[in-house]
């Protein structure tokens, strides 16, 4: 090699780490140490977890491993018995489940919270009117705001709900509902997005609409999706950490998942409900 293309070589020619971590960017989300006991039972156990900027990972794991435990947890709605938590490197371990949503962290839940007896376009316009800080005042005093109706309806077209706007949340099929408990993530404009179980109990026929949702969120969005469908798993995620009883057995690649033999053994004869 000549000495006039040394000269023209980049000053770092190595190649940047994806997760940002050798370059002092702290994660989406991280804990650390994470412990939370129920009485004797003790249920998480000295998680460490990064979640990076943009990350599509998975937390998988055989019932009752922890992992809706470990959400909850990181939404507030848990209280760890040790360790903490970080959004964008910043501790929010002592705030309220409030505060982490207006900070940019939202979930859906394994079992609906939605508003039942509100309409699909009310509830996705609630998560909106919350994001703007609009609060009760979104219903007055003429109604409801333009723009975040027409925000609502975009994001219920995204998740092909619209034609369900005008109908009351308890009316529609479960799998639907599980439909609009993403739309109103989604209007959350969330920095972490949480996805506990999101295809579970949503016809297979509906189940392509969330991969093709997943496919096109925001890039920088941090997608923690908690699965038992592997296949969906597989599709979507490019980092998949193995949480049992309590404890991460292994983080990696999906290759390197499926290739790991603990993880089979974790696998094997272990039933999953899906
Ligand atoms: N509030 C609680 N009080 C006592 N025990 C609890 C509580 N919540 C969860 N547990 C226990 O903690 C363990 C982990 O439960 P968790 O729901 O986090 O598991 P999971 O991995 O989400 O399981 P699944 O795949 O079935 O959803 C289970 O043994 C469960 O019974
Ligand atoms: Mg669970």
């Amino acid at each position: 090699m000549g000495k006039e293309s040394v000269a023209y070589a980049p000053p770092h020619p190595a190649p940047l780490p994806p997760n940002g971590a050798e370059r002092g960017i702290p994660p989406a989300l991280e804990t650390r140490g994470l412990d939370k006991s129920f009485g004797a039972l003790a249920v998480t156990h000295a998680v460490d977890f990064r979640l990076e900027r943009g990350a599509r990972h998975a937390l998988i794991g055989p019932n009752g491993a922890g992992k809706t435990t470990f959400v909850n947890l990181v939404t507030g709605a848990l209280r760890p018995s040790a360790g903490a938590i970080f959004l964008d490197g910043a501790d929010i371990t002592p705030l309220s489940q409030d505060r982490r949503v207006k900070l940019g962290i939202a979930r859906t839940y394994q079992i609906n919270t939605l508003f039942r007896g509100l309409s699909v376009l009310e509830n996705v316009c609630l998560a909106i009117g919350e994001r703007l800080g609009l609060g009760g005042r979104l219903f007055r005093p003429v109604g409801l705001r333009r723009d975040v109706i027409e925000a609502a309806y975009a994001l219920l077209e995204r998740l092909r709900l619209a034609e369900d706007a005008g109908r009351l949340v308890r009316e529609l099929p479960y799998g639907r509902q599980r439909l609009v408990e993403i739309a109103v993530a989604l209007g959350l404009e969330p920095k972490v997005l949480l996805l506990d179980e999101p295809a579970a109990g949503v016809p297979s026929a509906e189940s392509g609409i969330i991969v093709d949702v997943i496919e096109t969120l925001p890039a920088d969005l941090a997608l923690l999706i908690i699965e038992h469908d592997m296949e969906l798993v597989f599709r979507l995620a490019r980092r998949i950490t193995v949480l049992v009883q309590g404890a991460i057995l292994v983080e990696g690649t999906p290759a390197e998942i499926a290739a790991d033999a603990r993880v089979r053994e974790v696998y094997l004869g272990e039933r999953t409900r899906h």
